[in-house]
């Protein structure tokens, strides 16, 4: 198991809503990147069905966005994970609709996110079949500090910060799927066959929290974030259909469609991904070019701002990079007002989008260093390596909320010509 860095968009594209979110997640050994329909689940050990907690005849897979025969779709099917329903042996009334009614919004949301115009999977929305199935757990949420709750899958973060979902049963998750396509292949009645073909190529558990996380693979996972679901998604899903690796820096996982492993005697002509770029003039003509950067700072110190600040001590470039990108994720911070950010002691302004504001999620701030980073000369007028000092405080804090630095960038950039 080693240590890669996931962020929230599946490609580099020049587009800017791509690359801000960063987080650092312990993957899997090489589960991540596998094309979902060429995996078998044959290395799984398969439950037999009496150990699981539901019956594999009753799942009900309900359409979301249903383009055409399973049989030449991609058909990805979101099962929710720690969704309750009402204990009716011990006669307690609870509310027992809810939470599978907000289940299946939360999926339909999302699936209807990623396939509108515009959204990441618009393009190839009808090569895709999206569906729900919502199977009760005995507890509802998911777990923290690496125990699951009693819930289907066993959902849990590994520690209480906004980062990775793992999963304690991928094979009841195995099951699940493989029942819906051989409910698929028994249904006899021509007509209810017609009607209620199905499939499932490719699992999403979808955790019952309202907060940032999830995890690559298959199953792939997600949580319920009304904020960082459907950015957490696209990421996931685009390493678990296509070979895509990571769109940053920082990382290991630096493979795949979207990477481009230029030396600086290549051209840059020959990046593979060109015709992605969103200057349409630069995929014909070739007016690709490098940009110049200096990633002064890359950390995910991931940690809890309660009672004590966090400080980085950094060099910066020798005076070629004009300007500078400050970029840093919080979670536990709802009004900018709560978090003092300083640069060399002088405060840095920023504000949180008005979409966050209220919100516990995890967040991302980006701040452009117009002036870019001083850097000192020394006798004879050469520029030097200058150090540098960024601090985190939590100006409110309670057990409540637990404000917690995640990650913080500094990137150097160069002049608009390079
Ligand atoms: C989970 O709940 C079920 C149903 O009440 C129970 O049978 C089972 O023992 C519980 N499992 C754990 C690990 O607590
Ligand atoms: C902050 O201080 C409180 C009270 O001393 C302590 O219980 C808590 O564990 C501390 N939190 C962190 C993150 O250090
Ligand atoms: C930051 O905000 C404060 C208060 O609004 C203002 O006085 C200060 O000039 C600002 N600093 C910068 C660098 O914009
Ligand atoms: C920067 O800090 C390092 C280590 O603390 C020190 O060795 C170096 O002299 C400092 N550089 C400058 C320009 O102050």
């Amino acid at each position: 198991m080693g240590t890669i860095f996931i962020s929230s968009c599946i490609l580099l594209l020049a587009t800017q809503s791509c690359a801000y979110a960063s987080r650092q997640v312990p993957l899997r050994q090489a589960e991540t990147i596998q094309v979902g329909q060429e995996l078998g689940w044959e290395t799984l050990p398969l439950s037999s069905s009496k150990d699981l907690p539901f019956k594999l005849h009753e799942l009900e897979p309900v359409p979301l966005a249903v383009n055409g025969d399973p049989d030449n779709r991609v058909d990805l099917v979101y099962f929710g994970d720690g969704l309750r329903i009402a204990n009716l042996v011990s006669g307690s009334v609870q509310d027992t609709t809810s939470e599978r009614d907000k289940f299946l919004h939360d999926a339909q949301s999302l699936t209807d996110t990623l396939l509108s115009p515009g959204g990441a999977f618009a393009p190839v929305r009808d090569l895709l079949n999206f569906w729900a199935v919502f199977i009760p757990s005995e507890e509802s949420g998911i777990g923290t500090h690496g125990v699951p709750k009693n819930t289907t899958f066993g959902l849990y973060r590994p520690g209480e910060e906004l980062r990775a979902v793992f999963y304690a049963y991928p094979e009841r998750v195995a099951a699940a799927c493989e029942a819906l396509n051989s409910q698929r292949s028994n249904l006899q009645d021509g007509v209810r066959k017609a009607k209620a073909k199905h499939g499932c190529d490719e699992p999403i558990l979808l955790a019952n929290d309202g907060f940032y996380g999830g995890l690559g693979g298959t199953p792939t996972v997600i949580t319920a974030s009304p904020k960082n679901g459907v950015q957490v998604l696209r990421h996931e899903i685009g390493h678990t259909l296509i070979p895509v690796g990571e769109e940053y820096d920082g990382g290991y996982a630096y493979f795949g469609v979207n990477a481009a492993e230029l030396q600086t005697n290549t051209s840059p002509q020959t990046v593979p991904w060109k015709h992605w770029l969103s200057d349409v003039e630069a995929r014909g003509t070739g007016r690709v070019r490098l940009e110049n950067s200096r990633v002064a700072v890359q950390a995910y110190p991931w940690f809890d701002l309660s009672n004590s600040s966090f400080t980085i001590n950094f060099e910066s470039g020798k005076g070629e990079y004009p300007t500078a990108l400050l970029r840093f994720s919080i979670s536990g911070i709802p009004d900018e007002n709560h978090l003092d950010v300083s640069l060399d002691d002088q405060r840095v302004n920023f504000t949180l989008s008005k979409d966050h504001r209220g919100s516990l999620d995890r967040t991302w701030v980006q701040i452009p260093l117009t002036e870019g980073l001083t850097s000192s000369t020394d006798k004879s007028g050469l520029r030097q390596l200058a150090n540098h000092t960024l601090e985190f405080t939590a100006r409110v804090a309670s057990s409540a909320t637990r404000p917690m630095l995640s990650s913080v960038e500094v990137i150097e950039y160069g002049t608009e010509d390079k």
